[in-house]
């Protein structure tokens, strides 16, 4: 049995595998109450040891090369004094290995699909030195093909404007670009584009943020218009890199892990050009604690789903959540395991009508988040299609396509007529799947509202005592 640890980042995490099954996978902020927490600590290794006791660590990078680029180049880092081997007495005296930052988002990604011969594409800010990977994977094995290298970056170049843009980078790039759907990329292209003209040469060097902007930002146009640019900037790049992977390894079964791949209006443009891709869920750094341990092990486990971590048990509350958005339009949710990975997916979710084009408004106020926002739909998988433009199931949000029917479902849908669709069926998540059909049974729509259960800055619910606290400071929204 295996625990997976990433910490001293910033989204410290931490897996637990036993053979060829996820016992846990969690997130540190989820505990602490500390957004994006860079440390591991006790509360979340005490919940994922209670599923069974590890004999071996897995980290998931290398400590010494970490250390060697940041004495050489600086950037951020966890100060690893903190590290959870000097905090938590129940792991000092567990073994420890080490792995390579992007082996493990590349194992991450593999070992959790059902592949069994994958391009495995690795792409974000950077790991040791390597900022984009590209393997070769087949049976158990990866084999790497090509390494892109700081001081490129697709990730610090999304990032820098993350920053330009006022926003936090390494946290609300997702942000960007839910504000690239109201931008013209007309202005700004040209300048951006030859900042980062091929996928391996970028002119500057975005580890410092843009240096040197040449024009005056005014206006939040003028940032939805850089944003926009960024954003087309980044997925035409993209877009040569995977061509470029899919000839290096001739094999169309992609993998695509790294925090990159959470740009879902990027994700988009892959579909038509692979015969299938797999994007695990948490495809981030936390995520990669999950691979350190899959590496380990080298070998397939069997993936059932993202709800691996903390779990509030009960059943899930079907008739609840209707009567609250019959009346009310808008419901909170926590129950079962909590979602690996960013994106809430039915378990610690906020589910609202998607017909009523004030509900945006509405679920915006409590989570306190601003105006420009989309809000994602969750459907049945078998309705998707005649809802969507959307021909295989997406569980996990990863996808931002067409809305077919706009006008019935207005506060689900993008300003550029999109939606990043999460579908779903029986086996996937039953009780979310039964509300669905409940609420279609009742109105004719197959779809709801589905956004995550947090306030804006915070992480989202986890446990009961996260479920009393939303209680005394949301009492208009019912948690159930
Ligand atoms: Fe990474």
């Amino acid at each position: 049995m295996i625990l997976g640890i990433n910490d001293c980042s910033h989204d410290a995490a931490v897996s637990l595998v036993d053979n060829d099954k996820i016992l846990f996978a969690g997130h540190s902020e989820r505990y602490s109450r500390i957004k994006n927490d860079w440390y591991i600590n006790d509360d979340i290794i005490n919940d994922a040891t209670s599923y069974g006791s590890p004999v071996n660590i897995a980290y998931y990078e290398n400590r010494i090369s970490k250390r060697f680029r940041k004495f050489i180049h600086g950037g951020l880092n966890g100060d690893y004094k903190k590290l959870y081997k000097k905090n938590i007495k129940s792991l000092k005296k567990i073994k420890e290995y080490q792995s390579d930052h992007h082996l493990s988002h590349a194992c991450a990604g593999y070992y959790t699909s059902k592949f069994r011969e994958a391009t495995v594409v690795v792409v974000d800010a950077i790991g040791e030195f390597e900022t984009a990977t590209i393997w070769h994977a087949t049976g158990s094995s990866l084999h790497k093909k090509y390494s892109l290298i700081y001081p490129v970056s697709f990730g610090l170049f999304y990032s820098a404007y993350t920053e330009l843009l006022g926003l936090i980078p390494g946290t609300e790039e997702y942000i960007l670009m839910g504000m690239a759907g109201f931008g013209n990329p007309k202005k700004y292209f040209s300048y951006i584009n030859d900042s980062f003209p091929s996928f391996d040469h970028q002119v500057q060097n975005f580890h410092t943020g843009v240096n040197n902007f040449p024009f005056i930002i005014k206006s939040e146009q003028d940032k939805f218009d850089i944003a926009a640019a960024v954003q087309k900037v980044f997925e035409n790049r993209l877009m040569e890199f995977m061509s470029f992977a899919r000839n290096l390894t001739g094999c169309k079964n992609l993998v695509y892990m790294g925090g990159c791949a959470l740009n879902c209006s990027a994700n988009t443009r892959l579909i038509k050009h692979w015969d299938d891709i797999w994007i695990m869920p948490s495809p981030g750094d936390a995520g990669s604690s999950l691979g350190a341990a899959l590496l380990y092990n080298q070998k397939h486990v069997l993936w059932d789903g993202p709800y691996l971590g903390h779990n509030i048990p009960g059943e899930y509350p079907v008739e609840k959540i209707i009567s609250e958005i019959t009346n009310k339009s808008i419901v909170a949710v926590a129950s079962g395991r909590a979602e690996f990975g960013p994106r809430a997916l039915g378990n610690r979710s906020i589910l609202a009508d998607p017909r009523d084009p004030n509900i945006k408004n509405i679920v915006n106020t409590v989570k306190n988040r601003e105006k420009f926002r989309p809000f994602a739909p969750v459907v049945t998988e078998e309705s998707a299609s005649e809802w969507f433009e959307i021909d295989k199931p997406s569980p996990y949000m990863q996808y931002a396509v067409k809305c077919k029917r706009p006008e019935q479902i207005p506060s689900v849908v993008h300003v550029d007529g999109t939606s990043r669709v999460q579908t779903v069926n029986e086996n996937q998540n039953p009780g979310l799947y039964h509300t669905i059909k409940e609420w279609e049974y009742r109105t004719g729509i197959p779809v709801l509202l589905n956004t995550s259960l947090n306030i804006k800055n915070e992480p989202l619910l986890n446990s009961q005592i996260d479920i009393i606290r939303w209680k005394k400071r949301n009492p208009h929204v019912k948690i159930v």
